[in-house]
């Protein structure tokens, strides 16, 4: 397990090669094995094979360039917070362009995940759900998350890649209407998956003396030094 965390890598150039439906039910199988908040199960999953299917997805999605709010969005938030992060500037085009479809131009196989419509998993969250709304979204998101985590774990002893996807969103409404996927269910990632072309760079993280505390947030953990490791 320590070691699929340690190699796993978001990768966006795939082989050609197909992903038998073997192995994509054991990676759902683990997916579906996550913790969920009151065991809610709340996903939901598209396996996407049919190249036109996909073909669809990306013309939508690169037809969505031109979206004034994804445009807006990319150069008012994502470009200076990418910027940033990696320290030098990078072009807004690029972005916009990964934030839609390029991790999914190649990928073999995606799987889209949905997010179950809360009203219609349980009669009390039907009852409730304008009042909690935002702890319910919250659990589900999360155990979503759990959920892709187990599936792209899972996917690297095998000799798999994945890149976790989310920047499509700003298509979401017009990818679920290929898709089929009913109001109220909402698509919340799409995971493009394959046999690795080749690998980038590892990304960075940030070391444990820099997010981890000791009893109180304003607290650094004396036993923490800048010698923890960051890669
Ligand atoms: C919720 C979520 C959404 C993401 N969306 C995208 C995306 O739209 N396009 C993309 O290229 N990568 C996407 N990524 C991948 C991240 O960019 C990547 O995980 C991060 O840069 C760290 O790199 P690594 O996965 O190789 O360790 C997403 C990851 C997560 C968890």
């Amino acid at each position: 397990m320590t070691e699929a965390i340690e190699t796993r890598q978001s990768i966006r150039k795939f082989k050609s090669d197909d992903v038998s439906d073997e192995i994509i039910f054991q990676l759902l199988d683990m997916a579906r094995k996550a913790p969920s908040a009151e065991n809610a199960q709340p996903w939901e999953f598209i396996i996407i094979k049919d190249q036109k299917i996909k073909g669809e997805i990306i013309e939508t999605l690169k037809a969505g360039i031109g979206d004034k709010e994804l445009n807006k969005f990319v150069k008012d938030f994502l470009a200076p917070m990418v910027s940033e992060a990696v320290g030098f500037q990078v072009p807004v085009q690029a972005l916009i362009k990964g934030a839609g479809y390029y991790p999914l131009l190649n990928a073999p196989v995606l799987i889209a995940v949905c997010m179950k419509d809360p009203t219609a998993l349980f009669k009390s969250f039907k009852e409730n759900y304008s009042k909690y709304r935002d702890i319910i979204f919250i659990w589900f998101v999360l155990s979503i998350g759990a959920a892709v985590e187990n599936l792209i774990l899972t996917a690297v002893p095998k000799g798999l890649a994945t890149c976790w996807t989310s920047g499509f969103m700003f298509g979401e409404e017009r990818v679920k209407k290929i898709l089929e996927i009913p109001e109220g269910v909402r698509l919340l990632s799409i995971i493009a998956l394959g046999y690795p072309e080749k690998n980038p760079f590892k990304t960075p993280r940030k070391p444990l003396e820099e997010i981890v505390y000791l009893d109180k947030y304003s607290k650094a953990h004396p036993a923490l030094t800048s010698k923890s490791p960051s890669l």
